[in-house]
């Protein structure tokens, strides 16, 4: 039951502002295999700018987000551009993820194991999936996240079985944090 995470969420999305600079680097990550057209899937991406830097490439781009003030902030940051997302309001624990099939499916900072399955199930065929995930190497330099949301080295590439690794990295990144990256293709 999330309703939890929704007022939590809701209220940390609302604290920060649609003029907030949270986000991830997904887009850096994918950036070299990414479409220049298709459907993309942003996973729990909330009120975060990657939904913008998305858009901006011309991918047609869903946030589903259990955080309605989160996705709020993010359409209202791409209108500002004139750019125009979708988001869909879900509580991931509970709900299933909208139907794809989806070209680029991301998750970055929101650890679900039992997510990964249907996450794969849900590309379209050579679509990819871009995941960051932070690792338990992180509790060395940060508190946060706790221990529930970190991946064991090595974890991340087998929790999406089936799919082809393109890019697989674990280290301290620019951002202070030890973290996981993934980039894999469904064939
Ligand atoms: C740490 S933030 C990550 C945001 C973004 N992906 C990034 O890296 O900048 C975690 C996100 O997960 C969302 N979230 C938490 N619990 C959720 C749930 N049960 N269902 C869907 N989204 C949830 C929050 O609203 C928040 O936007």
């Amino acid at each position: 039951m999330a309703d939890g995470d929704r007022t939590r969420w809701n209220d940390r999305w609302a604290e920060a502002g649609r003029g907030t600079e949270h986000g991830s680097s997904l887009v850096d990550l994918v950036e070299p295999w990414l479409p220049t057209v298709g459907r993309l899937l942003d996973v729990a991406g909330g009120g975060s700018r990657d939904s913008l830097l998305f858009a901006r490439k011309g991918l047609d781009v869903t946030v589903a987000d259990v955080s309605d003030v989160g996705l709020i902030q993010a359409r209202q940051r791409c209108l500002a551009e004139d750019l125009i997302i979708s988001t869909i309001e879900i509580d991931l624990e509970i709900e299933s993820l909208p139907a794809g099939p989806w070209d680029v499916i991301t998750v970055a900072n929101y650890l679900r194991r039992d997510l990964f399955a249907s996450l794969v199930e849900r590309l379209a065929p050579r679509g990819m999936l871009a995941a960051i995930i932070a690792t338990e190497t992180n509790l060395e330099r940060n508190t946060h996240p706790s221990a529930p949301f970190l991946v064991r080295a090595g974890e991340l590439v087998e929790l999406v079985d089936g799919l082809e690794t393109i890019h697989h990295s674990e280290a301290w990144r620019a951002n202070g944090r030890h973290e996981a990256h993934l980039v894999a293709r469904r064939n």
